[in-house]
């Protein structure tokens, strides 16, 4: 169901520009800028109203206890990495998580990726400086490019078709292998467990591996289906919603719905940095009938989440609003708590999700971006105590990870060090978990959510 008109009022899918807007691109060529939109405006959607009601839908259920949500991909994908064997491996790792999760929650995993168009990102500094030079910050392959020359750095409207392209490319390639049921969505049961033997859990991983397997089969011999055309395997989309040119030109009615789709995505989100309750982007994000994200960090408490809650979800339409929570290991139990108090005393609905990544970011001596594996699990392990303890509820979990073998994030099984790091580090941003790492991640979460679910539910 798409929200009653009511909630637009006032709205038009350029009301934004009107508000002050955080992470303003700067365009050198704004006629290059204006011809660029128009054609993006009148290009196919990358997805459809269907899909995204689809997820809205099964978000509610998530709410609701009965889905768990799985978000995760790079924290920035480049225009490189849109690569056959990088977008299967990401498909592969996050449908692994999910066979670990749903045996571990025993409720359905909605999997939705950080892929198809994580193109643009918020930067702290608006500038970098190397050797005297001060040059315009990388801001993603939307916007421009790594290289630190100032042509490089400018601005380029051009690219905001080449990553409509190539999001239309990661999109098409990921629905032909769900359609033609790819070899790994048929045989999950290949799990590549080399890190396990390093793990002092080692037996309990493999326990649980063999059982998720058994599941798998059982399923399988009952439906007389594999698993991959069993519920038929589905994936969503999801990205920052930060270039509001972007997402605008992206955002259209369609035929029998109310409503205004951004069809750039099936869920975008609203970053921490540029969630100003009067600020450009929730304006925008106000407007559209997508499920949409909104990250909250330490600077956001329970005065402002109500009033984005308000101003985001006026009807309280479930499943509209997940609310991503990444405080950090050491101050989610002083940040978390009076939120989830707040809404649940206003008696408003949201997905609770945790992102464990972005509390967690740490420089390293070589002034390497890097994570801990032990402080993202126990950013995660806290989120589960206090939503269980307030009577609330986890509804899913948020990560930055990758299906290959890179060294950004420390420890895990095979206890990466500072000094592993150099090795693959590749993150054009932040550090991402790793195949194992994430793996090991979903094993460990998995354990937890099963001892709970040996507990009655709140
Ligand atoms: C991100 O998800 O990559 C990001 C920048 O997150 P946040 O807005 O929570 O800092
Ligand atoms: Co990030």
């Amino acid at each position: 169901m798409s929200p009653p008109d009511s909630q637009n009022a006032g709205w038009s899918p350029d009301s934004w520009k009107t508000r002050p807007i955080e992470q303003q691109i700067v365009y050198p060529d704004r006629e290059l800028l204006a011809s660029v939109l128009s054609q993006l405006a009148k290009l196919p959607p990358l997805v459809t109203s269907w899909e995204v009601e689809t997820l809205k839908r099964q978000l509610a259920e998530a709410g609701r206890g009965e889905r768990f949500l799985l978000q995760g991909g790079d924290c920035c994908e480049s225009f490189e990495d849109c690569r056959s064997d990088l977008i299967a491996n990401k498909l592969k790792i996050l449908l692994k998580i999910s066979l670990v999760l749903t045996y571990g929650s025993r409720r359905r995993v909605i999997r939705v990726g950080r892929f198809a168009g994580q193109y643009a990102k918020p930067r702290s500094a608006a500038t970098e400086t190397r050797q005297g030079v001060t040059l315009p910050s990388f801001r993603g392959n939307l916007i421009n490019d790594r290289q630190f020359t100032a042509e490089a750095r400018a601005a380029d409207a051009q690219l905001l078709l080449r990553g409509y392209e190539r999001a239309a490319l990661t999109l098409n390639f990921i629905r032909s292998l769900i359609d033609g049921g790819f070899a790994d969505l048929r045989h999950p049961q290949r799990w590549d467990l080399g890190f396990v033997i390093h793990s002092p859990q080692s037996a309990e991983y493999r326990e649980m591996i063999r059982a998720v397997n058994e599941s798998v089969a059982f399923l399988e011999a009952m439906a007389g289906r594999r698993i991959g055309e069993l519920d038929r395997v589905e994936f969503f989309t999801s990205h920052e919603g930060l270039h509001l040119d972007y997402e605008q030109a992206q955002t259209r009615q369609v035929p029998r719905r109310t409503g205004w789709y951004n069809l750039s995505t099936h869920m975008p989100w609203i970053g921490d940095r540029t969630r100003d309750p009067g600020g450009a982007h929730v304006e925008f994000f106000r407007g559209i009938a997508n499920p949409i994200g909104l990250k909250v960090g330490p600077s956001c408490g329970p005065d402002q989440l109500l009033d984005l809650v308000q101003i985001l979800n006026p009807e309280d339409e479930p499943g509209r609003l997940t609310v991503i929570h990444r405080f950090g290991n050491r101050t989610i139990g002083r940040h978390l708590p009076p939120l989830v108090e707040a809404v649940r005393r206003a008696g408003k609905t949201v997905v609770w999700c945790c992102d464990p990544m972005h509390g967690n970011t740490a420089n390293t001596g070589c002034g390497l971006k890097t994570r801990d594996f032990g402080e993202i699990l126990g950013e995660l392990t806290q989120a589960f105590e206090i939503h269980y303890r307030m009577g609330s509820r986890l509804g899913g979990v948020h990560f930055e990870l990758t299906g290959e073998n890179v060294t950004e994030c420390t420890g895990g099984a095979r206890g990466l060090t500072e000094a592993d790091l150099g090795r693959a580090y590749h993150s054009d941003v932040d550090p991402r978990l790793n195949y194992e790492q994430a793996l090991e991640m979903a094993l460990l979460i998995a354990t937890q959510m099963g001892r709970r679910n040996g507990q009655a539910e709140p």
